[in-house]
């Protein structure tokens, strides 16, 4: 089984002295995400800055089989950059250059480690759009989001991480360096193995470059901010401005509960009568956004809305989005312990999921506050407790509000994978043969199984967690 010393050895002599890092305080550092996956140490740290190098910290650790974590910003909910079976993390903050962002190809080429709000800025500093956007955008990392397919409330019109990978550098178990895709927006050649890799959490190869599709930046952005009386109207809402024929960037909600947690921090009032609140986000050019702006309006005012602000600058814009951005961080704050689901219904059955919630939360007695992306039916519901002793009745009303989704025509993941914390409940989705199918994918791309170990499949989480 694993030999850590004598690949930390040979790692030292490949990479060069120094590179190899085992102070405690930055194992520490890499032994946690920023989900509730208990802290697992990682037996070294390597801060790669190029893709030899992860190729060489590969071939070393398969020819001695010693586990690799990769990870990007470590930002990640589920744990998938939690080195569960210890081993080397190789770490992608140093790689982290635009390479080349191509304006008549309307493409860029990243390293890993670029953090996705910098992009964004660079991209659209030439007059181009990235739109992936996940919430921690100020710090998560593309070859993160590309591990993940993370998603964000853009995703609504533009789809997620997936939608714009055209191609990957990447390295496999044994340390071979293989580019997968293509650089144009056509492409039909072979499997299509980049969509494999997107969103297959570190467990299949490991990315050292990402070609991205862009697009146009649009012109411009209004933002609207809706409140309304409950649930129900927002639900009405949403399949209201559908229905009148508009795809609004984005569609969030925030429940009562939510609500009741983010109006002190909210820099615009939001009066104890509203019960839910939306946040619409259309874009487009100037002339066209209000025609649609106005019919946007009469849908949500038809629906029940009882006011609409509107905010069309960047500054403005901000305020009404603020208290949407700290939601998750203010829900952490809220109880001792918290579990965050990334549940997707079909959108028309929105009201259906948070009906089936509310009956869970109260048949289990805890407390399941939700918002989300209610544009594309992927709501946060979470799941707050003070007592270890709530445990149990938590993990029912998981359990349960999982089983509710899926008889909704729903899926476990929208945007934050399986990992380690939803493991357990992957076989709730999806059948055995198929569960077995990918761990023979799994079992192709890394046979010693020593990429990313314990994640995705319950049995391989199973051989890991807990055991620290
Ligand atoms: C959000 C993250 C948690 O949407 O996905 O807030
Ligand atoms: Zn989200």
């Amino acid at each position: 089984m694993s030999n850590i010393d004598p690949a930390l050895r040979k790692l030292d002599q490949a990479l060069g002295s120094g590179r190899v890092l085992t102070d405690p305080d930055v194992l520490a550092s890499y032994a946690v995400d920023e989900s509730e996956v208990p802290p697992h140490l990682p037996d070294a740290v390597v801060r790669v800055r190029e893709a030899r190098e992860v190729a060489d910290v590969m071939r070393i650790c398969a020819e001695h089989s010693v586990p690799v974590t990769p990870r990007a910003g470590g930002t990640g909910r589920t744990g998938g950059a939690v080195p569960l079976a210890h081993g080397v993390v190789i770490a992608f903050e140093q790689m982290n250059r635009i390479k080349g962002i191509e304006e008549d190809d309307l493409i860029a080429v990243v390293e890993p480690g670029v953090i996705t709000g910098a992009f964004h800025s660079a991209v659209e500093a030439v007059g181009l759009f990235y739109p992936p956007d996940p919430n921690s955008l100020a710090s998560c990392a593309l070859g993160g989001n590309v591990a993940e397919n993370a998603g964000g409330p853009r995703a609504l019109r533009y789809g997620s991480t997936r939608d714009y990978v055209l191609g990957l550098r990447v390295v496999t178990a044994d340390g071979t360096e293989l580019s997968v895709g293509k650089r144009t927006v056509k492409g039909v050649t072979g499997y299509d193995l980049t969509s494999l890799l997107v969103g297959s959490e570190g467990t299949l190869a490991i990315t050292t470059e990402i070609t991205f599709k862009l697009l146009p930046k649009p012109q411009a952005v209004v933002t609207m901010l809706v409140l309304l009386p409950d649930l129900a109207s927002a639900g009405r809402s949403v399949t209201q401005v559908l229905r009148a024929g508009l795809l609004p960037r984005c569609m969030e909600l925030l429940d009562e509960a939510t609500l009741a947690l983010v109006r002190p921090l909210s820099a615009v009032p939001i009066p104890q009568s509203a019960q839910a609140l939306l946040l619409i986000e259309l874009d487009g050019d100037e002339i066209a956004l209000d025609a649609q702006l106005e019919r946007a309006g009469a849908a949500v005012v038809a629906a029940g809305a009882s006011e609409v602000l509107v905010a069309r600058h960047a500054g403005e814009r901000d305020k009404l989005w603020a208290a949407r951005r700290e939601l998750s961080r203010a829900l952490r704050k809220s109880a001792r312990f918290k579990l965050a689901e990334d549940v997707v219904v079909p959108r028309s059955r929105i009201p259906q999921l948070i009906d089936a919630c509310r009956r869970i939360s109260e048949q289990h007695k805890v407390q399941m506050p939700s918002y989300g992306h209610a544009g594309d039916g992927n709501i946060h519901v979470n799941f707050l407790w003070s007592d270890p002793s709530e445990e149990a009745a938590v993990h029912a009303a998981i359990e349960a509000t999982f089983k509710a989704v899926i008889a909704l025509g729903g899926t476990l993941s929208g945007e934050h994978g399986i990992g380690v914390l939803k493991a357990p409940y992957l076989p709730i989705e999806q059948a055995p043969e198929l569960i077995a199918l990918q761990e023979r994918i799994k079992d192709l791309f890394d046979p010693k199984h020593i990429l990313n170990p314990g994640k995705i499949f319950p049995a391989h989480v199973q051989r890991f967690h807990g055991a620290c």
